[in-house]
């Protein structure tokens, strides 16, 4: 519960740091009114997903600022070691993981990395719905802070993150 406590907190930070003008905290909340009005709303997860700008705004700051900033740790354990098929040997008692912050923060994958932007993701969840031709934004959540993909490690990667 660690990991919950931290990220909870960078999450709060990122959103009360973010410029006024992005109006970020008042559309939160304007989100928040329309979804969250009855007893029943509060208690299903349907309506926690439709928050889109709120789910954003977590998988952003999860993205510039993740819990680790290298993930996927793993000891090779064969007595042998492991051989890479780029012929790189790894004795045993070797930890590899892969660069989590630097994934994150590749302009390659995220235009204006270092930048907090909690609308990145809301944008690319709209983009993908129009371009699947469905119209709506339900079908669309690959872009969901909790799900992960090979540039979004903000919970690691593979079956335990799934
Ligand atoms: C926002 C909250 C959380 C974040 C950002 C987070 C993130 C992570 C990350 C990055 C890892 C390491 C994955 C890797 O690189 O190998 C991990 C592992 C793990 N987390 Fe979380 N976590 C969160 C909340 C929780 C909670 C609430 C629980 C349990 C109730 C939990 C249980 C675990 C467990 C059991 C593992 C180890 C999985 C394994 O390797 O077998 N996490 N988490």
């Amino acid at each position: 519960l660690n990991s919950l406590a931290v990220q909870a907190t960078h999450v709060l930070l990122d959103i009360v740091h973010c410029p006024p003008e992005a109006n970020l905290y008042q559309t939160l909340r304007e989100e928040s009114e329309t979804l969250l009005k009855t007893q029943d709303a509060w208690n299903s997860a349907e309506t926690f997903n439709k928050m889109h700008v709120m789910d954003s705004a977590i998988r952003e700051s999860l993205r510039v600022h993740p819990m680790l900033i290298k993930g996927l740790s793993k000891e090779v354990v064969a007595a042998d070691g492991v051989d890479l098929p780029g012929g790189t040997h790894l004795a045993q008692g070797a930890w590899i993981g892969v660069p989590t912050l630097g994934i994150h923060r590749d302009e390659r994958f995220y235009p204006n990395a270092t930048m907090y932007d909690p609308f990145r993701f809301v944008r690319l969840r709209e983009a993908q719905a129009e371009a699947s031709g469905n119209g709506g934004t339900e079908a669309a959540n690959d872009f969901d802070a909790g799900k992960p993909s090979t540039t979004y490690l903000g919970f690691g990667y593979g079956r335990r993150a799934w």
